[in-house]
């Protein structure tokens, strides 16, 4: 059968081979320890899963509005107000089958051929195919840690062109945990409004921070606001991956145009699933603080390990769940490390070249405090014995 060229433009995940790999490890009987967690290692509260039930009782089993429940984007508008100070009307709101649908709809409806995004480096695995799939180019901004891999108005700069169409945001980010100051984020969003460049903030991990609170980009005057498209979800907030809703807010064109593009692809996300999203938003974040005082422990250790281990530096993540220390020192290419890593010592981590930068692995710490000792513990011996 003929596969599309567009399909052709997309590398399969880097990842899946390491993934693969580690359970067949672990079919095979052998104690591997798995650093690759993209989730939060708690189950959904249970009030949400309240909610559910009580939703299906209640006979919610049938299409809602494309892009969701009236009540559900309400409750979104309070979410938006309430936690970050932003009006939005629920015509500015689609929600969608996660928010990696969400960010898939926004390119499909925004994005010409060969228009330009700016994708800072390292990144979340699907921005540049999710680009790539909307014939955009996504245009690569390299960082490193010498800067918390942060971009600044400067760089950006130099990677500006007259057809750049986006820029991604990504605060906390996945895959090196840094966040933006609300000072650092200023001078972007200014720099944005001159040069009237769209934004793409992704900030899914809003909630899982340690160090001092997100701040949304949009959130600092009328003309950001304009240009920005925030996109969040309940997925790592309330420990809801497999229930895959995700939203954006943006303006009421674009809200429109997804509205077509999920009119006829999806339709409207799970309407039980919308429900208990609805329960989620109006249930605090009381679940979301507790996740944060485990994942502070865990991320204290694992950071304060990785720095002892000879060779390995990593910057201290300031949000989400993820170590993403540099092995340049050590002078092997991240997948190769990893490999390794994984065939002698039964450790699986992420090699830094699926977020596009080699001299980095990355490390999730939503896994158990246990399962965090032993495998730094091997990390250590591994690299030791090199
Ligand atoms: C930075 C970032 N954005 C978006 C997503 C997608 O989240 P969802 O599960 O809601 O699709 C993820 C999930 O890993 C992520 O890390």
């Amino acid at each position: 059968m003929q596969i599309a060229q567009r399909v052709k433009k997309v590398a399969p995940s880097l990842t899946l081979t390491i993934t693969a790999r580690a359970k067949e490890l672990k079919k095979s009987g052998l104690d591997v320890v798995g650093f690759g967690a993209g989730e939060p290692d708690f189950d959904t509260p249970d009030y949400i899963k309240q909610a559910a039930k009580e939703s299906l009782d209640k006979g919610q089993t049938k299409y809602t509005p494309v892009t969701g429940l009236q009540e559900l984007k309400e409750i979104i508008c309070k979410k938006f107000k309430d936690e970050n100070g932003l009006e939005y009307i629920p015509d500015q709101i689609a929600v969608s089958c996660g928010a990696k649908h969400s960010l898939y709809n926004y390119f499909q409806a925004v994005i010409n051929p060969g228009d330009e995004v700016l994708v800072p480096v390292p990144y979340w695995v699907s921005y540049p195919p999710q680009i790539l799939m909307a014939d955009g180019i996504p245009v690569y901004i390299p960082t490193d840690s010498e800067t918390d891999y942060k971009i600044t108005p400067e760089l950006l700069d130099k990677y500006v062109t007259l057809k750049t169409k986006g820029c991604i945001l990504n605060s906390p980010s996945n895959p090196s945990g840094m966040m933006y100051t609300e000072d650092e984020l200023r001078a972007l969003a200014d720099y944005f409004v001159a040069k009237n460049i769209p934004v793409i903030s992704d900030e899914i991990y809003e909630h899982i921070s340690y160090d001092f609170p997100h701040v949304s980009i949009a959130s600092f005057n009328d003309d950001i606001k304009q240009l920005t498209t925030v996109i969040n979800g309940v997925s790592k907030s309330f420990s809801m991956t497999g229930w895959r809703i995700g939203y954006m807010a943006s303006s009421i064109d674009v809200i429109k145009a997804v509205n077509k593009i999920q009119g006829h692809s999806t339709s409207n996300p799970t309407t039980t699933a919308q429900w208990a999203t609805i329960a989620a938003l109006n249930g605090g974040l009381d679940f979301v603080r507790t996740m944060c005082v485990e994942f502070k422990k865990r991320r204290d250790y694992m950071v304060d390990r990785l720095n002892s281990i000879k060779g390995m530096s990593c910057i201290m993540p300031q949000g989400a769940f993820y170590a993403y220390p540099s092995i340049a020192e050590i002078g092997m290419d991240s997948m190769k490390f990893c490999q390794r890593l994984l065939e002698e010592y039964q450790t699986a981590a992420v090699p830094g070249v699926a977020f596009g930068n080699d001299e980095n692995i990355r490390l999730s710490y939503a896994v158990s405090m246990d399962a965090i000792k032993k495998g730094l513990d091997r990390i250590d011996k591994f690299v030791n014995n090199l």
